[in-house]
């Protein structure tokens, strides 16, 4: 299982990077394979597909077409995921013509973080669309955290004993996942005897 982790901010200490680490680091005690792609190793040029000239380009494309799975981690600007990862998730228009096409088949991870409930929320369900129409599956669970709620950062870690149980039960889901593709699915094997009988 390889995860790439994608997001962060060009702030120092960014904390939806430290959280999409967190992520990554528990898909790895899993035993996955791990890679970030903070804001140093995205494209930063708009996304362009006449001028794939940014120098992250291509190999932030390639890792995600050797993945299984993704994090995306933003923070919430004015309400929204950032630019930033909003244009690196852009750049997956390379990946229009492969098969599958775009991150089809993957699991999709979102992780949300504002300074308050409303962007964190909004933000994470910007991500879960972007991931849908990336045509990813986005994970049952997606992390909205707040940072200004006391304690949940400490040292510019995640420190809420409630949001680290929530990132494991998300590497968990982002681990299984993929296991289940080709698996029948039990209540629908039920209902085809149901209506064979
Ligand atoms: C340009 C900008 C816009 C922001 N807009 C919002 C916002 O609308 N709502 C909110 O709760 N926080 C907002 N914030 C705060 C960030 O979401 C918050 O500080 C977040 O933790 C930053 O992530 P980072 O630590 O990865 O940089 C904004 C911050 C910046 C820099």
């Amino acid at each position: 299982m390889r995860v790439v982790g994608i997001g962060g901010s060009t702030r120092p200490g960014s904390s939806s990077e430290a959280a999409m680490r967190a992520v990554l680091a528990a898909a790895a005690r899993r035993g996955a394979e791990v890679a970030a792609f903070t804001p140093a190793e995205l494209p930063q040029r708009p996304y362009d597909p006449a001028d794939l000239s940014d120098p992250a380009a291509e190999p932030f494309v390639a890792a995600l077409r050797r993945a299984d799975a993704v994090v995306v981690a933003s923070p919430g600007y004015h309400g929204q995921l950032s630019g930033l990862v909003k244009n690196a998730l852009d750049y997956v228009e390379e990946m229009r013509e492969d098969e599958p096409p775009y991150l089809d088949g993957r699991i999709g991870a979102p992780v949300a973080v504002a300074f308050g409930w409303q962007a964190a929320v909004n933000t994470l369900s910007s991500l879960r669309q972007v991931l849908h129409a990336l045509r990813a599956w986005p994970t049952p669970l997606g992390l909205a955290i707040n940072a200004a709620e006391p304690g949940v950062l400490r040292d510019g870690q995640l420190a809420d004993p409630g949001v680290l149980a929530r990132i494991e039960q998300m590497a968990e889901q982002l681990l299984t996942g993929p296991r289940l593709r080709g698996t029948p699915i039990e209540g629908h094997r039920t209902s085809m005897k149901r209506s064979e009988a």
